[in-house]
């Protein structure tokens, strides 16, 4: 008895009003899509099938590399009839677990006790996963009888005033066994306020038969909501970042304002790191103990290690930062910049591909492109590697100890020798030997008289 995992993502998310299917908008920088299907492979099922149709193309295009059966549904027709385009790929001795591609936060703990649950009791045909709702506007109802048996579930749309007031909703999720699946399914009615096959209908199948169904009811009634509009999206990201926030305050994490950090993807921090204020992590990220990101700042798959500062308003992204480094105010970090311990890069210096060892500071102002700088070096204000020829990159290479006078421009390739000296405002294009002073001259005049333009009279 294997387990088939149904994802219902065809419907169209008019309320978005957007080009993008709406299973593709973000959560935590992660299509709402993926996260499903991620939780849902945490589950080892026989087989994922996802259902698609309105951009469908768009959804696999996007979702290409993820091992899952896509199953196409040209019309929508609800829910019912969404389930019954993937039953042919599903043997009738095999459970069905049935999910939704715009209900994001649902976790793995959760559905696996509702498998576990519909599996413990072989009798059941159908187990639902329900909660109860201060607010239940939208969702179905469970109606249940007089002995607190389920007789039914209305839809929001078709639902009596009565029955509108019954807290007790239908998460959309649910187990059912194939072979019950296959036998129901064809016979969904279409006469209902929507015009539509409801899914929800076979609670009415099962209970006619005499079976007993089962539910479990959602532990975090956050799991179950789903996104219908961009208000919903915003709540559901507001939500979901709430809760990345309060698992790195329990990791030991001092957050200045947890309503203001948004973690797009994964960040590890060790305890006693200090996040300030507006700070974007995206990619996968790691920061050690004792170090600090100050305010606006925006790190993107980076690894910082212990009693560094990041100072405000620095971009850092694709690099590794070794342990007590300062960076910014207003630092550019990109993609194949490493730094040993000790080094400090201030205000408006970019760096790509840098190599830099312990002790090396760049302060103000420069371009540090392609270029491998020793231990102890001083970058001067201004200093710029010149890497790019208009075709093709060169490589600078700044050895131990070196000093480079301010608005320095190296010419790559060049390697400049240990413990060198570079004069102030020097144009280096030939190597440079160690323990020198280096300069290129451009002599300074006077011009004696010369008289400042006046302006036009007009
Ligand atoms: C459904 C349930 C409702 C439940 C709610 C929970 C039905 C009839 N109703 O209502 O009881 O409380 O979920 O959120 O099942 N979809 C398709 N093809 C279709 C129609 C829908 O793939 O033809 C997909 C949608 O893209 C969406 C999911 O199925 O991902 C749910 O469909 P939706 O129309 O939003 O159902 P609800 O009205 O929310
Ligand atoms: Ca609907």
């Amino acid at each position: 008895m294997a387990l088939h995992i149904v994802i219902m993502a065809a419907g169209q998310g008019t309320r978005m009003l957007s080009t993008r299917p709406k299973v593709l908008h973000k959560i935590g920088g992660t299509p709402m899509l993926e996260r499903v299907i991620n939780t849902a492979l945490m589950l080892q099922p026989e087989k994922i099938h996802v259902v698609i149709g309105h951009g469908g193309e768009q959804i696999k295009q996007a979702l290409a590399t993820f091992p899952v059966n896509w199953v196409w549904q040209k019309e929508q027709l609800g829910t019912g009839h969404a389930v019954l385009q993937a039953l042919s790929f599903i043997s009738e001795e095999d459970n069905v677990l049935i999910l939704s591609g715009d209900v994001p936060l649902i976790q793995a703990n959760t559905l696996q006790d509702l498998v576990n649950q519909h599996q413990l009791t072989p009798q059941t045909p159908f187990t639902l996963l329900i909660a109860n709702l201060p607010d239940p506007t939208g969702f179905g109802r469970v109606i249940r009888n007089e002995a607190g048996h389920i007789v039914a579930i209305v839809e929001d749309k078709d639902a009596s005033p009565s029955e509108r007031l019954i807290s007790e909703i239908y998460t959309g999720m649910c187990c059912v066994m194939a072979r019950d699946l296959k036998r129901w399914l064809p016979e969904l009615h279409f006469e209902n306020e929507q015009y539509e096959y409801y899914l929800t209908e076979i609670v009415s199948f099962a209970v006619n038969e005499g079976n007993p169904l089962m539910t479990i009811e959602v532990k975090n009634k956050q799991e179950i909501l789903g996104v219908n509009t961009r208000i919903q999206l915003h709540q559901l990201e507001r939500m979901f970042q709430l809760t990345q926030a309060s698992e790195l305050m329990l990791a030991g994490v001092t957050l200045a304002d947890a309503a203001r950090i948004d973690i797009r993807g994964i960040l590890k921090c060790e305890p006693d790191v200090f996040i300030d204020v507006n700070n974007v992590f995206k990619g996968e990220s790691s920061i050690q103990g004792g170090s600090e990101i100050g305010p606006h700042c925006v790190l993107t798959n980076v690894t910082i290690g212990k009693n560094c500062v990041i100072h405000p308003h620095s971009v850092l992204e694709g690099c590794t930062i070794g342990d007590s480094c300062h960076i910014g105010p207003f630092a550019r970090i990109r993609p194949g910049t490493q730094l040993a311990a000790h080094c400090k890069i201030g205000n408006f210096v970019e760096t790509k591909n840098a190599v830099i060892d312990e002790d090396s500071k760049a302060n103000h102002l420069s371009y540090l492109g392609d270029v491998t700088i020793g231990k102890g070096v001083n970058i001067g204000a201004g200093t710029i590697t010149c890497n790019y020829d208009g075709a093709n990159k060169h490589q600078t290479t700044i050895e131990d100890g070196v000093f480079v006078g301010s608005d320095t421009q190296f010419v790559a390739p060049i390697t400049v020798g240990k413990n060198a000296t570079i004069g102030a405002g020097s144009t280096i294009r030939k190597n440079v030997p160690a323990n020198e002073l280096t300069l290129t001259q451009s002599n300074q005049i006077t011009i004696p008289g010369w008289k400042k333009p006046k302006k036009n009279q007009s």
